[in-house]
C-alpha cells in the first residue's frame, strides 16, 4: 500500500516522526556471486578460526540465551593491547548486533524532537534516519574544497551557537575518505561538555587518526568511539558492533536495547576473530599495499580520483557513473553509486579489498572507460 493512500480501516497510527522519516535502504540483494566492492565489507572473508568456533558450536549455545561478560573483557583485552594510554575496563565497553545497532540506540538514550544532531555531509547514511525517528533537527555541514576537507571553523562556530545534544563524526569518513586529527575531535568535546560527540571509527585501522590511544574517558566522558568486526575481521553477516567510553554513557546506551539482541554465533565468532589479531593485521596491511597500488594506477593514468583514509575510494568516470557502473557489474563487479550524495554526485565508491581484486577491478574499468 502506498504511504498515500488512506488505511481501510482505522489502523492505529505510528508516531509522527516515523511516517514522516526516510528508511535507509541499502543495496543487499543478490551480491553473493560478484567481487563486492560496493559496502566497504572486508573482501575475503574471516579467520578460519572463526569458522572452525562456529562449526564446533555446541547445542548448548542454540538452546541457552547468550552471555556477554567474557566478551566484554576479550574486546578490552584486545583494545589494550594496543598500546592505549588509560586502559579500558570491560564496563566502558558496550556490545550490539552491529554498529548500526548502536547508532540507533545513541539516538534512542539521548535525543529527543528538536535536539540538534551536528554532522557533515556527505557522509554515512544511516545517521539521518536515526535522527529523524527522534523528531532531531539535522545541521550537516559540507566538507571543504577539493580534498574533501573536514569543515573545522564550522562545526566550531555551529556547536558555539546550536549547542547540538549530538555531534557525529565519521573518522575516516564514509565516502570521503576525510580524516580528522584525534587531537582536534578531544579538544571539540573538551570544549563543549554538553554535547555527546560520537567518533564512528569504523575505518579507522586504514589510515585513520583513532582518539582511543589519547582518551581518558573519566575526564571526557561526552565522547563515545564505535567500532565494528564487519569492515577488517570479516563479520559483517553476523552484526557485532562495539561502543566504548564513559561506563555510566555505556549504560545508558545499552538501557535502550533488550537484553539478548547479539546472538550467540555472533559473540562466538567475535571471541574467535579477536584470538587471530595477526590475521586482522594481515588483511590491513594487504588493503594499504592495494590502496598503494591502485592510487598509482589511478594517478599515471590521470583518471579523476579522491582517496585518503578508509578501504575506498571515490572514482569520476568520463562515460556516465551510472553506465559504468552497469558494465562493472557485467563483469561481475559491483561498486557503489553515489547518486544524490551532495557534492560527489557523479562518482562511484569503490571498496579496497586485495591487490588481486584491485587488479580484477581496473581491469574492468578501463575496459570500460576506454572504449
Ligand atoms: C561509517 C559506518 N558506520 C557504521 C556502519 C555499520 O557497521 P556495522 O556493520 O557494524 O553495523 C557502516 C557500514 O557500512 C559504516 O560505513
Amino acid at each position: 500500500m502506498e504511504s498515500s493512500e488512506k488505511p481501510p480501516f482505522n489502523l492505529p497510527q505510528p508516531r509522527s516522526e516515523v511516517e514522516e522519516m526516510k528508511p535507509y535502504k541499502a543495496p543487499l540483494e543478490g551480491r553473493r556471486n560478484h567481487l563486492r566492492l560496493d559496502f566497504n565489507e572486508n573482501t575475503i572473508g574471516p579467520s578460519p578460526l572463526v569458522l572452525e568456533a562456529l562449526k564446533n558450536i555446541d547445542s548448548n549455545e542454540i538452546s541457552i540465551y547468550p552471555e556477554y561478560n567474557g566478551l566484554q573483557n576479550a574486546v578490552k583485552n584486545n583494545l589494550n593491547n594496543t598500546g592505549i594510554k588509560h586502559p579500558l575496563n570491560p564496563d566502558q565497553i558496550g556490545i550490539f548486533n552491529g554498529v548500526d545497532a548502536a547508532i540507533n540506540a545513541i539516538f534512542h538514550a539521548y535525543a529527543q524532537r528538536d535536539d540538534q544532531l551536528l554532522t557533515t555531509t556527505p557522509t554515512f547514511g544511516y545517521y539521518t534516519p536515526c535522527a529523524q525517528m527522534q523528531g532531531m533537527r539535522i545541521v550537516a555541514l559540507p566538507y571543504e574544497g577539493k580534498n574533501f576537507q573536514f569543515p573545522l571553523n564550522k562545526i566550531r562556530e555551529a556547536l558555539k551557537m546550536g549547542k547540538p545534544k549530538l555531534l557525529l563524526l565519521c573518522n575516516p569518513n564514509n565516502p570521503t575518505g576525510s580524516v580528522i586529527s584525534a587531537d582536534v575531535i578531544l579538544k571539540l568535546s573538551e570544549d563543549n561538555p554538553n554535547t555527546l560527540v560520537v567518533v564512528d571509527e569504523l575505518y579507522e585501522s586504514f589510515d585513520g587518526d583513532s582518539v582511543l590511544p589519547k582518551i581518558n574517558f573519566n575526564s571526557t566522558p561526552n565522547l563515545v568511539i564505535l567500532r565494528s568486526l564487519s569492515k577488517t575481521a570479516g563479520l559483517a553477516g553476523l552484526r557485532i558492533g562495539f561502543t566504548i567510553g564513559n561506563s555510566r554513557v555505556i549504560d545508558y546506551i545499552k538501557r535502550v536495547t533488550g537484553p539478548y539482541d547479539i546472538n550467540s554465533f555472533a559473540v562466538k565468532a567475535a571471541f574467535a576473530a579477536l584470538k587471530d589479531q595477526a590475521y586482522i593485521d594481515d588483511y590491513k596491511a594487504e588493503v594499504l599495499r592495494a590502496r598503494d597500488w591502485i592510487k598509482d594506477e589511478l594517478i599515471s593514468n590521470r583518471v579523476e580520483h579522491h582517496i585518503a583514509g578508509g578501504n575506498y575510494f571515490l572514482i569520476w568516470p568520463k562515460r556516465e557513473s551510472d553506465e559504468i557502473e552497469a558494465c562493472l557489474k557485467n563483469d561481475g563487479i559491483l561498486v557503489r553509486n553515489m547518486r544524490g550524495k551532495p557534492l560527489i554526485e557523479k562518482s562511484l565508491r569503490v571498496s579496497i579489498g586485495t591487490q588481486t581484486q584491485m587488479q580484477q577491478f581496473w581491469d574492468s574499468y578501463m575496459k570500460h572507460e576506454c572504449k
